[in-house]
Protein backbone atom coordinates (compact mmCIF):
# COMPACT_ATOMS: atom_id res chain seq x y z
CA UNK A 1 0.00 0.00 0.00
CA UNK A 2 1.53 3.42 -0.59
CA UNK A 3 0.08 5.49 2.01
CA UNK A 4 2.71 8.14 1.28
CA UNK A 5 0.54 8.93 -2.07
CA UNK A 6 -2.60 8.78 -0.62
CA UNK A 7 -1.47 11.20 2.03
CA UNK A 8 -0.47 13.67 -0.61
CA UNK A 9 -4.11 12.76 -2.53
CA UNK A 10 -5.95 13.72 0.51
CA UNK A 11 -4.53 17.07 1.51
CA UNK A 12 -4.70 18.12 -2.10
CA UNK A 13 -8.64 17.47 -1.72
CA UNK A 14 -9.19 18.29 1.85
CA UNK A 15 -7.30 22.17 1.15
CA UNK A 16 -9.13 22.21 -2.10
CA UNK A 17 -12.61 21.98 -0.14
CA UNK A 18 -14.84 24.99 1.63
CA UNK A 19 -12.96 24.98 5.10
CA UNK A 20 -15.93 24.83 7.27
CA UNK A 21 -16.10 24.93 11.21
CA UNK A 22 -15.03 27.09 13.88
CA UNK A 23 -12.20 26.34 16.79
CA UNK A 24 -12.83 25.68 19.91
CA UNK A 25 -14.32 29.34 21.48
CA UNK A 26 -15.31 28.31 24.92
CA UNK A 27 -11.65 27.70 26.18
CA UNK A 28 -10.58 31.16 25.39
CA UNK A 29 -6.53 29.97 24.76
CA UNK A 30 -7.53 27.42 22.52
CA UNK A 31 -9.48 29.79 20.17
CA UNK A 32 -6.00 31.15 19.41
CA UNK A 33 -4.76 28.52 17.80
CA UNK A 34 -4.35 29.05 13.69
CA UNK A 35 -7.13 26.99 12.40
CA UNK A 36 -5.29 27.04 8.83
CA UNK A 37 -2.97 23.99 10.53
CA UNK A 38 -3.33 20.41 9.04
CA UNK A 39 -1.39 17.56 9.39
CA UNK A 40 -1.61 13.74 9.22
CA UNK A 41 1.00 10.62 9.96
CA UNK A 42 0.56 7.35 9.67
CA UNK A 43 2.64 4.38 11.82
CA UNK A 44 2.32 1.00 10.84
CA UNK A 45 3.13 -2.54 12.88
CA UNK A 46 6.09 -2.19 10.33
CA UNK A 47 7.66 0.69 11.88
CA UNK A 48 7.02 2.26 8.56
CA UNK A 49 5.97 5.83 8.96
CA UNK A 50 4.22 8.46 6.34
CA UNK A 51 3.20 11.78 7.00
CA UNK A 52 1.89 15.35 5.47
CA UNK A 53 1.36 18.64 6.51
CA UNK A 54 1.77 20.18 10.48
CA UNK A 55 2.55 16.56 11.58
CA UNK A 56 5.45 18.08 14.02
CA UNK A 57 3.96 20.71 15.44
CA UNK A 58 2.56 20.10 18.96
CA UNK A 59 -1.03 20.82 19.51
CA UNK A 60 -3.45 20.35 22.46
CA UNK A 61 -4.74 16.51 22.64
CA UNK A 62 -7.86 17.56 25.06
CA UNK A 63 -10.59 14.46 25.08
CA UNK A 64 -8.13 12.09 23.61
CA UNK A 65 -6.26 12.16 26.50
CA UNK A 66 -9.19 10.55 28.04
CA UNK A 67 -7.91 6.96 26.27
CA UNK A 68 -4.41 7.17 28.47
CA UNK A 69 -6.37 7.52 31.77
CA UNK A 70 -8.80 5.06 31.09
CA UNK A 71 -6.24 3.14 30.23
CA UNK A 72 -4.07 3.11 33.32
CA UNK A 73 -7.42 2.96 35.61
CA UNK A 74 -8.90 0.00 33.70
CA UNK A 75 -5.09 -1.63 34.29
CA UNK A 76 -5.31 -1.09 38.29
CA UNK A 77 -9.30 -2.01 38.75
CA UNK A 78 -9.69 -4.28 35.89
CA UNK A 79 -13.74 -5.00 35.50
CA UNK A 80 -14.61 -2.94 38.88
CA UNK A 81 -14.04 -0.09 36.84
CA UNK A 82 -17.68 -0.38 35.51
CA UNK A 83 -19.55 -0.10 38.33
CA UNK A 84 -18.26 3.10 38.41
CA UNK A 85 -18.89 4.74 34.95
CA UNK A 86 -20.97 2.81 31.78
CA UNK A 87 -20.00 1.29 28.77
CA UNK A 88 -22.93 2.74 26.40
CA UNK A 89 -22.91 5.57 23.88
CA UNK A 90 -24.64 8.60 25.33
CA UNK A 91 -26.33 10.05 22.38
CA UNK A 92 -25.43 13.27 24.00
CA UNK A 93 -23.14 15.89 23.64
CA UNK A 94 -19.71 15.51 25.86
CA UNK A 95 -20.58 18.20 27.96
CA UNK A 96 -24.00 17.57 28.57
CA UNK A 97 -25.67 16.96 32.29
CA UNK A 98 -29.12 15.47 32.10
CA UNK A 99 -28.64 11.82 31.86
CA UNK A 100 -26.26 12.18 35.03
CA UNK A 101 -28.74 13.32 37.62
CA UNK A 102 -31.45 10.77 36.64
CA UNK A 103 -28.79 7.84 35.73
CA UNK A 104 -27.47 8.26 39.71
CA UNK A 105 -24.41 9.90 38.80
CA UNK A 106 -22.97 6.87 36.90
CA UNK A 107 -21.74 8.95 33.60
CA UNK A 108 -22.95 6.88 30.31
CA UNK A 109 -19.18 6.18 29.38
CA UNK A 110 -15.44 6.87 30.18
CA UNK A 111 -15.13 9.71 27.13
CA UNK A 112 -18.06 12.31 28.39
CA UNK A 113 -16.72 14.68 30.45
CA UNK A 114 -18.71 13.19 33.71
CA UNK A 115 -16.68 9.61 32.52
CA UNK A 116 -13.57 11.26 32.30
CA UNK A 117 -14.08 12.75 35.89
CA UNK A 118 -15.06 9.64 37.39
CA UNK A 119 -11.39 8.00 35.67
CA UNK A 120 -9.40 10.64 37.59
CA UNK A 121 -10.74 9.95 41.00
CA UNK A 122 -9.96 6.43 40.39
CA UNK A 123 -6.70 7.42 39.65
CA UNK A 124 -6.36 9.92 42.14
CA UNK A 125 -7.46 7.28 44.62
CA UNK A 126 -5.36 4.68 43.86
CA UNK A 127 -1.94 6.05 42.67
CA UNK A 128 0.61 7.33 44.95
CA UNK A 129 1.96 9.77 42.55
CA UNK A 130 -0.72 9.97 39.87
CA UNK A 131 0.14 12.72 37.89
CA UNK A 132 4.06 11.58 37.29
CA UNK A 133 2.54 8.32 36.39
CA UNK A 134 -0.05 9.79 33.75
CA UNK A 135 2.98 11.53 32.01
CA UNK A 136 5.45 8.32 32.24
CA UNK A 137 2.61 6.30 30.74
CA UNK A 138 2.28 8.61 28.23
CA UNK A 139 5.89 9.24 27.51
CA UNK A 140 6.50 5.30 27.33
CA UNK A 141 3.57 5.25 24.49
CA UNK A 142 4.76 7.47 22.64
CA UNK A 143 8.58 6.95 22.94
CA UNK A 144 8.95 10.51 23.47
CA UNK A 145 11.45 12.11 25.67
CA UNK A 146 9.46 15.28 26.01
CA UNK A 147 5.83 15.52 27.00
CA UNK A 148 4.12 18.31 28.38
CA UNK A 149 1.17 20.03 29.67
CA UNK A 150 0.52 23.56 28.82
CA UNK A 151 -0.44 25.47 31.96
CA UNK A 152 -2.24 28.80 30.31
CA UNK A 153 -4.52 26.06 28.30
CA UNK A 154 -4.58 24.42 31.68
CA UNK A 155 -5.62 27.72 33.37
CA UNK A 156 -7.89 28.82 30.63
CA UNK A 157 -9.99 25.57 31.09
CA UNK A 158 -10.44 25.77 34.95
CA UNK A 159 -11.02 29.78 34.76
CA UNK A 160 -14.31 29.13 32.27
CA UNK A 161 -14.95 25.19 33.20
CA UNK A 162 -18.28 25.98 35.58
CA UNK A 163 -19.91 22.43 34.05
CA UNK A 164 -16.90 19.79 34.87
CA UNK A 165 -17.01 21.34 38.39
CA UNK A 166 -21.39 20.35 38.22
CA UNK A 167 -20.14 17.37 37.13
CA UNK A 168 -18.22 16.41 39.87
CA UNK A 169 -20.42 17.95 42.68
CA UNK A 170 -23.14 16.15 40.85
CA UNK A 171 -21.81 12.76 41.20
CA UNK A 172 -20.07 13.52 44.88
CA UNK A 173 -23.49 14.37 46.00
CA UNK A 174 -24.40 10.87 44.58
CA UNK A 175 -21.72 9.24 45.96
CA UNK A 176 -19.43 8.28 42.69
CA UNK A 177 -16.81 11.03 43.93
CA UNK A 178 -14.39 10.54 46.26
CA UNK A 179 -11.60 12.99 46.02
CA UNK A 180 -11.69 16.88 46.53
CA UNK A 181 -13.70 18.58 43.57
CA UNK A 182 -10.61 21.11 43.39
CA UNK A 183 -7.74 18.07 43.36
CA UNK A 184 -10.15 16.07 40.25
CA UNK A 185 -10.68 19.47 38.35
CA UNK A 186 -6.77 20.52 38.31
CA UNK A 187 -5.74 17.55 37.39
CA UNK A 188 -8.00 16.40 34.89
CA UNK A 189 -7.64 20.35 32.90
CA UNK A 190 -3.46 19.27 33.05
CA UNK A 191 -4.23 16.01 31.69
CA UNK A 192 -6.69 17.79 28.87
CA UNK A 193 -3.85 20.18 28.16
CA UNK A 194 -1.13 17.97 27.31
CA UNK A 195 0.69 18.43 24.21
CA UNK A 196 1.64 15.85 21.31
CA UNK A 197 1.98 16.02 17.65
CA UNK A 198 0.47 13.59 14.72
CA UNK A 199 3.59 11.99 15.26
CA UNK A 200 3.40 11.14 18.99
CA UNK A 201 -0.47 10.34 18.65
CA UNK A 202 -0.17 7.82 15.80
CA UNK A 203 3.28 5.96 17.64
CA UNK A 204 0.68 6.12 21.34
CA UNK A 205 -2.38 4.63 19.63
CA UNK A 206 -0.12 1.99 17.57
CA UNK A 207 -0.51 -0.20 20.73
CA UNK A 208 -3.97 -0.17 20.58
CA UNK A 209 -3.61 -1.82 17.12
CA UNK A 210 -1.00 -4.13 18.23
CA UNK A 211 -0.80 -6.43 21.46
CA UNK A 212 2.10 -3.86 22.21
CA UNK A 213 0.11 -2.82 25.76
CA UNK A 214 0.59 -6.33 27.24
CA UNK A 215 3.85 -5.64 28.41
CA UNK A 216 4.40 -2.66 31.19
CA UNK A 217 4.61 0.85 30.43
CA UNK A 218 5.92 2.59 33.08
CA UNK A 219 3.80 0.05 35.15
CA UNK A 220 1.25 -0.24 33.63
CA UNK A 221 -0.28 -3.06 31.49
CA UNK A 222 -3.54 -4.98 29.51
CA UNK A 223 -4.76 -8.28 28.18
CA UNK A 224 -5.76 -8.28 24.94
CA UNK A 225 -9.51 -8.74 25.98
CA UNK A 226 -8.77 -5.14 27.74
CA UNK A 227 -7.53 -3.65 24.88
CA UNK A 228 -10.58 -5.21 22.48
CA UNK A 229 -12.26 -3.45 25.17
CA UNK A 230 -10.83 -0.15 25.41
CA UNK A 231 -10.82 -0.58 20.99
CA UNK A 232 -14.98 -0.88 21.54
CA UNK A 233 -15.20 1.95 23.41
CA UNK A 234 -13.49 4.00 21.02
CA UNK A 235 -15.47 2.98 18.29
CA UNK A 236 -19.07 3.54 20.18
CA UNK A 237 -17.95 6.36 22.07
CA UNK A 238 -15.04 7.86 21.04
CA UNK A 239 -16.76 11.10 19.32
CA UNK A 240 -19.91 11.27 21.62
CA UNK A 241 -23.15 11.99 19.18
CA UNK A 242 -21.14 11.81 16.57
CA UNK A 243 -20.15 8.47 17.12
CA UNK A 244 -22.44 6.72 14.60
CA UNK A 245 -21.26 8.74 11.89
CA UNK A 246 -17.60 7.87 12.96
CA UNK A 247 -18.19 4.03 12.53
CA UNK A 248 -20.12 4.71 9.17
CA UNK A 249 -18.15 7.34 7.22
CA UNK A 250 -15.00 5.93 8.57
CA UNK A 251 -14.98 2.40 9.95
CA UNK A 252 -12.30 2.30 12.55
CA UNK A 253 -11.96 2.92 16.50
CA UNK A 254 -10.82 6.49 17.67
CA UNK A 255 -10.60 9.13 19.65
CA UNK A 256 -11.16 13.57 19.21
CA UNK A 257 -10.34 16.51 20.83
CA UNK A 258 -11.73 19.88 21.04
CA UNK A 259 -7.73 20.69 20.31
CA UNK A 260 -8.73 19.83 16.69
CA UNK A 261 -6.77 15.87 16.42
CA UNK A 262 -8.58 13.02 15.87
CA UNK A 263 -6.61 9.03 16.41
CA UNK A 264 -7.77 5.92 14.65
CA UNK A 265 -6.84 2.47 14.82
CA UNK A 266 -6.93 0.15 12.27
CA UNK A 267 -5.53 -3.41 14.29
CA UNK A 268 -2.82 -5.15 13.00
CA UNK A 269 -2.21 -2.64 10.17
CA UNK A 270 -1.61 1.13 11.60
CA UNK A 271 -2.52 4.55 13.52
CA UNK A 272 -3.39 7.74 12.12
CA UNK A 273 -3.53 10.62 13.57
CA UNK A 274 -4.90 14.35 11.83
CA UNK A 275 -4.75 17.36 13.42
CA UNK A 276 -7.22 20.42 11.83
CA UNK A 277 -8.49 22.90 14.49
CA UNK A 278 -11.81 23.47 12.64
CA UNK A 279 -14.64 21.71 14.46
CA UNK A 280 -18.44 20.79 13.30
CA UNK A 281 -21.11 21.38 15.62
CA UNK A 282 -20.56 17.98 18.23
CA UNK A 283 -17.00 18.95 18.18
CA UNK A 284 -15.14 16.73 16.21
CA UNK A 285 -12.65 18.60 13.68
CA UNK A 286 -14.43 18.82 10.21
CA UNK A 287 -11.26 18.22 7.68
CA UNK A 288 -9.83 15.23 10.45
CA UNK A 289 -13.12 13.27 10.40
CA UNK A 290 -13.32 13.99 6.38
CA UNK A 291 -9.47 12.81 6.02
CA UNK A 292 -10.26 9.89 7.65
CA UNK A 293 -13.04 9.08 6.09
CA UNK A 294 -11.27 9.55 2.28
CA UNK A 295 -8.31 7.68 4.25
CA UNK A 296 -10.87 4.52 4.92
CA UNK A 297 -11.96 4.87 1.66
CA UNK A 298 -8.90 4.79 -1.22
CA UNK A 299 -7.58 2.15 0.74
CA UNK A 300 -10.21 0.04 1.69
CA UNK A 301 -8.69 -0.58 5.61
CA UNK A 302 -11.86 -0.36 7.71
CA UNK A 303 -12.64 -3.05 10.40
CA UNK A 304 -16.09 -3.88 9.04
O1 LIG B 1 -13.42 19.55 29.51
C1 LIG B 1 -13.47 19.92 28.34
O2 LIG B 1 -14.48 20.39 27.85
C2 LIG B 1 -12.22 19.76 27.48
N1 LIG B 1 -11.06 19.81 28.30
C3 LIG B 1 -12.21 18.46 26.73
C4 LIG B 1 -13.38 18.30 25.80
C5 LIG B 1 -13.09 17.56 24.54
O3 LIG B 1 -12.00 17.54 24.01
C6 LIG B 1 -14.25 16.95 23.88
N2 LIG B 1 -13.85 16.37 22.60
N3 LIG B 1 -14.22 16.42 21.52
Amino acid sequence: MNYQKILDEIAVEITTMPHEGTVADYIPELAKVDPDKFGIHLSTVRNEDFAIGDSEDKFSVQSISKVFSLAMAFSILGDKLWKRVGVEPSGNPFNSIVQLEYEDGIPRNPFVNAGALVIVDVLLSELENPEEDLFAFVKSLTASRQIGYNAVVAQSEKETGFLNAAFVNMMKAKGNIINQTDDILDFYYKQCSIELNCRELASAFLHFGENALSYSHAGFSLTKSQVKRLNALMLSCGFYDESGQFAFKVGLAGKSGVGGGIVAVYPEEFAVAVWSPKLNKKGNSVRGFHSLELLTTKTESSIF
